[in-house]
C-alpha cells in the first residue's frame, strides 16, 4: 500500500464513487440542475445521457441525497429486468412492501402510493440507471406508469439515466410515444483539461494529502491526454501513477510516470 508512504488518509482515486469524493464539474452541474429542474416542473421524463464513467451514476446519488423529504424516490439501478422485476423492484425501492407478483396488482398498487403521496403534496421520483439496456416492453410499460395522473399533474417524474445507445433506442419508432414525453434532456460530456487538474487536487486534497504528493501541472495535463477527461479512467491512471511512486520511490508525479502508468493499464486490459 502506498498510502503511508504517500501521506495520503485513504485512496484519493478509488474505483467505487463515494459522495465524500463529489467534485461538481460544470457539466456534473448542469446535470444535476437539470434533474432538479424537471421534478420541480414536473416534467414527466428527464433523459440523463453519458457515455461509460463520465459520472452518470455518481451524480444519480448526489441528487437523491439533495432531495427533501416531500420527494419520493426510488432508483433502480439493475438493468435487464422483464416487466414484472421492473416493477417489482420500483414497488420495494419505494419501501413499500409488494403485496403480489402479479402485475396488474402491482401496478395498481403503486397507483393507489402514487395518489396518496400526491394527496399529502410529495412529489415521486423514479430513477432507472443504465436505462439504455432495458428493452421496447419494459420501457413501454415506464410509459405507462407515467401515465397515472391526476387532472392537474404528473404524479411520478421519471428520470432515465444511459449510455448513449439510451438516445437512439428511444429514436425507435416504437416509443414515440414516449419520446414526445420526455420533458428535459442533458448530456455529461467530459471533464475539460482544466477540470481534470481540479478533479486531482481536489481528490487528494479530500483523501487528506499532507503535500507529500506532488502532482506538475504537465502530468496533470497528460491525464487529461490519456483519459480524454472521461472521470472513471482519470482515477484508473491516478491510482496506478501513485502505486508507480511507491514503486520507483519518488513523490512527485511528472508527465513521463503519468504516461507509463496509462500504457501499463492499457496492457493490463488488453492481457486480461
Ligand atoms: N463528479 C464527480 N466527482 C467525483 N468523482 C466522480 C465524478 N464523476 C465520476 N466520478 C468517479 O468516476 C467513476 C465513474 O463514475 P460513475 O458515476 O460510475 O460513471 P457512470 O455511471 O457514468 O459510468 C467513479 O469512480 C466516480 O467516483
Ligand atoms: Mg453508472
Amino acid at each position: 500500500m502506498y498510502l503511508e508512504y504517500l501521506g495520503l488518509r485513504e485512496k484519493p482515486f478509488a474505483i467505487t464513487s463515494d459522495p465524500a469524493f463529489l467534485y461538481l464539474s460544470k457539466k456534473h452541474r448542469e446535470a444535476l440542475a437539470h434533474m432538479v429542474y424537471g421534478i420541480r416542473e414536473r416534467k414527466g421524463f428527464i433523459e440523463i445521457t453519458g457515455d461509460i464513467g463520465t459520472g452518470k451514476t455518481t451524480i444519480c446519488k448526489a441528487l437523491l441525497r439533495q432531495l427533501d423529504g416531500s420527494t419520493k424516490t426510488a432508483l433502480v439501478l439493475q438493468s435487464g429486468l422483464s416487466e414484472l422485476q421492473l416493477l417489482y423492484a420500483v414497488v420495494k425501492d419505494f419501501g413499500l412492501n409488494p403485496m403480489t407478483a402479479n402485475r396488474l396488482n402491482l401496478f395498481e398498487q403503486l397507483n393507489q402510493f402514487l395518489l396518496d403521496e400526491a394527496a399529502i403534496g410529495h412529489n415521486i421520483v423514479l430513477i432507472i440507471d443504465e436505462a439504455q439496456n432495458l428493452s421496447l416492453r419494459v420501457l413501454e410499460q415506464i410509459r405507462m406508469l407515467s401515465n397515472l395522473e391526476t387532472d392537474k399533474e404528473k404524479l411520478i417524474q421519471i428520470i432515465l439515466v444511459g449510455q448513449p445507445q439510451l438516445r437512439e433506442k428511444l429514436a425507435r419508432p416504437a416509443l414515440e410515444q414516449l419520446r414526445q414525453r420526455i420533458g428535459v434532456r442533458y448530456h455529461i460530456g467530459p471533464l475539460d483539461a482544466e477540470e481534470v487538474t481540479t478533479y486531482i487536487h481536489h481528490r487528494l486534497r479530500i483523501a487528506g494529502s499532507d503535500g507529500t504528493v506532488q502532482w506538475t501541472a504537465e502530468a496533470a495535463q497528460e491525464v487529461y491526454r490519456c483519459s480524454k477527461g472521461t472521470p472513471r479512467l482519470i482515477n484508473q491512471i491516478c491510482d496506478r501513477s501513485l502505486l508507480a511512486c511507491y514503486v520507483y520511490r519518488t513523490t512527485r508525479v511528472d508527465r513521463e510516470l503519468v504516461r507509463r502508468s496509462f500504457q501499463e493499464l492499457q496492457g493490463q486490459v488488453v492481457g486480461a
